[in-house]
C-alpha cells in the first residue's frame, strides 16, 4: 500500500492522501464558498426568484442521473439556493422565524459533518452534556423546580408529549392497556389554539371531538368562565377532564391565555395545565415581558417553547419542560425492549436522553442552541424580543395612520393583523389574497395570511434582528403601492 500517513493533531484520524481525499477537500472548499456567498448575499435582490412549478421542474431536471458527478450535484445545490425563499431577506415576513443566528448556523454545520444521534452519552457525549446544561438553564429560567426537560422536534411534538403525560397520569393503565373501558377523557384548549393539539388528540386516541375548544374573549384569550362551565358540564356527563392547554402567544393574533384563573381551576378539577409557548415563550427572556404576558408560568405542569422562532436558532430547536415530577418523561415515553441501545448498568445511563424520547434516532439540536445562548446571552436575546415588540407597536401605528390600511383586530402583543381597505363592491378577502400573492410572485415580500371570523387578514411578524423602522416603512409602502395598482385593474374596479 503506497501513500503518506497524516496524523491530525486533534484526533487520531489516520488517512491516506489519495485522489479521493483531494477531491473531498476540494468539494468542501467549494461547498463552503457556495454557502458563504449565499449567506453574504441573502439580503440582496429579490427574496425569491419565483418560477411556476412546471418551469422549475424543467430547470431542475430531477430525472437526470449523476452517479459520481460532483459537477451536477453542485449544479443542483446552486439551483436550490437560487430558487429557494431567502428567509434572511427583509422581504420574508411570512413565518415565525427568518434567517438564523450565525452561531446557530455554525453549530448546524458541525452537527452535519459529525452526524451522530443524540440518544446516548456513548454516541453523543458533548451533545448530551450540552443538552442537559441548556435544559437546566431553561428550567431555572421558567422557575420550574425538581423538573426535567427534553429537546423535541418542535412544539407540535412538545404539546403532544405533554398531553401524553397528562393522559397517562389520569388513566394510569393506558400505557399498557390502552384507553378501552375508560370514561371519555376530555382536553380543553382555546378556540384560537394551534392545530397541533388536534393532531395530538388524534394520535393519542383521545379523539378530536374530545378536544374541546373554549371560546375566546374579544382579545383572543381563552375565557376562564367558559372553561369552568365546560369543565362542569363534562364532569356531570361522566367524562374526565384531564388536560388544559393555555396558548401563550396564539399563532394568528398573538394572544396570551391568562394563567392565574386557569391555575385556580386546576385546584378544583385536578387537570394537567400545559403552556404552549411555541411563539410567546420568548417573553420569558425579559422580566417585564414575563410579568406582562406569562404571569404564573412557574406554576404550570409543563411548558413548550420554540427557540427557532423569536430567538432565531436554526430550525428545529424546541424545548419541552416539566415542572416537578422528575422522571416522568422516561416513564411516559420509554417502551419496549431496547437493551441493544440503552443499558441501565452503563455508568452514563442516567444521562442518556433517548430513553425519555419518543424517537430512536434523535437529531443533535443542542449544539446550535448552546452556541446561540453563549454568544447572545439572556440579555442579548431579551433585547431582541423587546425590539420586536417595539417594531410591532410602530407597525400598528403606521397601519392606523395609513388611510388604505386597517387593523383587523387590535394588537395584543407581537402580531400585527391588518388588511388593505377596499371600496364598496370589492371583495376584501379575494383582494387581500391577490395583493399578498402579487407581492410574493414579484419577489417583493411574503407576508402571512390567516382568517379571523372568516375575514382574511394579513399577519405580520417581526423576527429579523436587524430590522429598523426603515424596513417596516419599506414593507408597507410597497404593499400600499401594489394595492393601489391592483385596485386600478379591471377586475377590481
Ligand atoms: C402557538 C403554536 N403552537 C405550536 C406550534 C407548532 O410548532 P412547531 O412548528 O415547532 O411544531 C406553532 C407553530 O407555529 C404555534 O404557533
Amino acid at each position: 500500500m503506497s501513500g503518506i500517513i497524516i496524523v491530525y493533531p486533534y484526533a487520531t484520524i489516520v488517512t491516506r492522501i489519495s485522489e479521493q481525499f483531494m477531491n473531498e477537500e476540494e468539494i468542501f472548499q467549494r461547498l463552503l464558498a457556495l454557502v458563504g456567498q449565499y449567506h453574504a448575499e441573502r439580503k440582496r435582490g429579490k427574496f425569491l426568484n419565483y418560477l411556476e412549478p412546471d418551469a422549475l421542474a424543467a430547470e431542475l431536471a430531477l430525472e437526470k442521473s449523476a452517479t459520481g458527478d460532483w459537477q451536477q450535484l453542485f449544479a443542483w445545490m446552486e439551483q436550490y439556493l437560487q430558487h429557494s425563499v431567502k428567509t434572511g431577506h427583509p422581504g420574508f415576513l411570512n413565518r415565525m422565524w427568518s434567517g438564523a443566528n450565525l452561531p446557530s448556523i455554525a453549530g448546524e454545520i458541525i452537527t452535519a459533518v459529525s452526524n451522530t444521534s443524540a440518544c446516548t452519552y456513548e454516541g453523543a457525549p458533548v451533545s448530551t452534556l450540552m443538552e442537559h446544561f441548556m435544559l437546566d438553564t431553561m428550567l431555572d429560567l421558567a422557575g420550574f423546580e425538581g423538573g426535567e426537560g427534553q429537546m423535541t422536534s418542535g412544539s407540535s411534538s412538545g404539546n403532544m408529549i405533554a398531553m401524553l403525560a397528562a393522559r397517562n397520569r389520569v388513566a394510569e393503565t393506558s400505557k399498557q392497556d390502552g384507553l378501552f373501558a375508560q370514561p371519555p377523557l376530555v382536553a380543553f384548549v382555546s378556540a384560537d389554539s394551534h392545530y397541533s393539539l388536534d393532531k395530538a388528540a388524534n394520535i393519542l386516541g383521545i379523539g378530536a371531538r374530545q378536544l374541546v375548544k373554549v371560546p375566546v374573549d374579544e382579545r383572543g384569550r381563552m375565557q376562564a368562565k367558559a372553561l369552568e362551565q365546560l369543565l362542569q358540564q363534562h364532569q356531570q356527563a361522566g367524562n374526565r377532564p384531564f388536560f388544559v392547554c393555555a396558548t401563550l402567544g396564539t399563532t394568528v393574533r398573538g394572544a396570551f391565555d391568562p394563567l392565574p384563573p386557569l391555575i385556580a381551576l386546576r385546584e378544583q378539577y385536578g387537570f394537567w395545565l400545559h403552556g404552549d409557548g411555541a411563539w410567546g415563550g420568548a417573553a420569558l427572556l425579559d422580566d417585564e415581558l414575563r410579568q406582562q404576558y406569562l404571569a404564573g408560568v412557574e406554576q404550570l405542569d409543563s411548558f413548550t417553547w420554540d427557540f427557532h422562532k423569536m430567538a432565531g436558532a436554526n430550525l428545529m430547536c424546541n424545548v419541552l419542560l416539566f415542572n416537578h415530577r422528575r422522571g416522568t418523561l422516561r416513564c411516559v415515553c420509554s417502551a419496549g425492549e431496547h437493551s441493544y441501545l440503552f443499558r441501565e448498568e452503563d455508568e452514563s445511563a442516567e444521562l442518556d436522553t433517548g430513553t425519555a424520547s419518543l424517537q430512536c434516532g434523535r437529531r443533535v439540536d443542542s449544539l446550535k442552541w448552546f452556541l446561540d445562548w453563549k454568544y447572545f446571552g439572556k440579555e442579548g436575546l431579551a433585547q431582541r424580543v423587546r425590539h420586536y415588540l417595539a417594531l410591532s407597536k410602530y407597525a400598528e401605528q403606521l397601519v392606523n395612520r395609513t388611510p388604505e390600511l386597517e387593523m383587523s383586530v387590535p394588537r395584543e402583543s407581537f402580531n400585527i393583523c391588518f388588511r388593505f381597505q377596499v371600496p364598496q363592491g370589492v371583495a376584501s378577502n379575494e383582494f387581500n389574497l391577490a395583493l399578498r400573492n402579487r407581492l410574493f410572485r414579484r419577489g417583493i415580500s411574503l407576508v402571512g395570511i390567516a382568517y379571523i371570523d372568516e375575514r382574511l387578514t394579513l399577519r405580520l411578524l417581526f423576527t429579523h434582528p436587524d430590522f429598523s423602522h426603515a424596513e417596516v416603512d419599506q414593507f408597507f409602502s410597497s404593499l400600499v403601492a401594489t394595492g393601489k395598482e391592483l385596485l386600478n385593474e379591471p377586475l377590481h374596479r
